[in-house]
């Protein structure tokens, strides 16, 4: 099938059935051979979810009404033609005939020549992009800009504006298998620019790369995880002989960080069986072991009779608002009331595995949220409520006087991120 015709599926899949970016592209992108065509589908899918609004409001201008129902998806690869119009390198003539033939391809043959026009139209109007709200000089929902201002009064068009960019590729050095200036020297010899990241394991790669290209990656030499998600093993610092929570382990990417960095026995716990089995996937890709447990966090007692843990990492379920540079379509799925539900789950997270930690033991609270009400004010009043906590200042943190360690998107290159350090007593 036309590619454009698979990038419309990949929008309706999100836009019109909740489905999330990260399952509905590669789902789309088996269907096409070559490496170059897969990208082009992730580039146009990734494209219409970063830019929705203004591509949304060019293509409505041009329509005498909406369509609706079945024919959605026609709106879907009209977003995919306006798309290719505005924001890439592919001649417009192309892109419309290419667009067209989608349609036919989509069985729309009825609408083939509305498509046609309204692209022709929109070419030929070559309006400037519309700005006339926040949603449209965003490209981000309104109660998302609100919160960002109410929480960064200085720099919120900074936040959004890194949100937007494409994300850079991090590597996570197995230092089992190698040391990092070794597998620097590695990429070197096969000309893949990289440089050293500020935590002990973090490489950055100078351009993202696939995976198959890099040396050693199936015998496990190295992980792809951003800078900002390989702080967490580094500050709940495991030690050998410990036994750890890993409280929302799936899919495993600090489950198997905090795996490398000590000879620990490793509890890792998730709620989603299906994300479960990317654990084991990791695990067995990096030859690590640790004890998988689909099992809710919030009621460890069903799951666990034994003795209560060293050190436990609550990475918890959040709004992903820190890493819309990578999953673009979390500005269309999440909804205003999920950040009260999800605050709310967390609280009850925190607490319940704040039980299950042993005198003197670290519990590290970590999400990818950059709104205060899942971090800074959900630790503050965690702190209220709780006597034997004591918060210990991240030596990052830029404001030693802040409740823990909120990193925005872009800073040092990383993805928005939140850490907050408790030790029990
Ligand atoms: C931010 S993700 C974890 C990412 C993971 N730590 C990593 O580094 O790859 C949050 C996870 O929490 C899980 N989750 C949500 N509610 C849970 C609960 N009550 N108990 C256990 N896991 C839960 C979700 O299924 C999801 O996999």
């Amino acid at each position: 099938m036309n590619l454009r015709a698979l990038a419309a599926k990949v929008a309706f899949q999100v836009l019109e059935k909740g489905i999330s970016l990260s399952v509905a592209l590669p789902d789309q992108q088996k269907h096409l051979e070559s490496g170059k065509d897969k990208a082009l589908l992730a580039e146009l899918s990734y494209g219409v979810m970063r830019h929705l609004p203004q591509l949304d409001k060019l293509v409505g201008d041009c329509m005498s009404k909406p369509l609706k129902g079945k024919q959605r998806i026609v709106h879907q690869l009209l977003l995919v033609g306006c798309y290719q119009i505005y924001f890439t390198r592919i001649p417009s003539h192309a892109a419309i005939s290419e667009t067209a033939e989608a349609c036919r391809q989509l069985r729309f043959e009825g609408l083939v020549k509305v498509v046609n026009g309204v692209l022709r139209n929109i070419q030929r109007q070559d309006k400037p992009l519309p700005t006339d709200n926040d949603t449209l000089a965003f490209n981000t929902p309104a109660w998302i800009v609100k919160r960002l201002k109410e929480a960064y009064p200085q720099s919120w068009q900074e936040v959004i504006e890194h949100s937007h960019q494409r994300p850079p590729m991090w590597l996570r050095n197995n230092k089992l298998s190698q040391t990092r200036d070794e597998y620097l020297a590695a990429l070197a010899d096969i000309e893949i620019g990289a440089s050293a990241g500020k935590s002990s394991d973090a490489i950055l790669l100078d351009s993202p790369r696939d995976v198959a290209q890099l040396p050693g990656f199936e015998q496990g030499a190295a992980s792809v995880q951003d800078g900002a998600a390989q702080w967490a093993a580094t500050l709940l610092a495991p030690k050998d002989g410990e036994l750890i929570l890993d409280a929302c382990a799936a899919p495993g990417g600090k489950t198997c960080h905090l795996l490398e960095q000590a000879n620990i026995e490793l509890m890792a716990v998730d709620f989603d069986e299906k994300r479960l089995e990317r654990v084991q996937q990791n695990l067995d890709r990096l030859s690590l072991k640790a004890k998988l447990v689909h099992g809710d966090a919030a009621d460890i007692d069903s799951w666990w009779q034994g003795d209560k843990f060293d050190r436990i990492l609550l990475d918890a379920p959040c709004s992903a608002t820190g890493v819309i540079r990578r999953h673009p379509d979390i500005k269309w799925l999440r909804k205003q009331s999920d950040i009260e539900e999800l605050a709310s789950l967390q609280s009850k997270i925190l607490d319940h595995c704040w039980q299950w930690l042993k005198p003197g033991g670290t519990l590290l609270y970590a999400t990818c949220s950059i709104l205060p009400q899942e971090n800074e004010q959900q630790i503050r009043s965690f702190l209220e409520r709780t006597d034997d906590v004591t918060l210990v200042p991240i030596i990052e943190q830029p404001n030693t006087e802040s409740i823990g360690w909120q990193i925005t998107p872009g800073t040092e290159n990383m993805d928005g991120f939140y850490y907050a350090r408790l030790v029990k007593g």
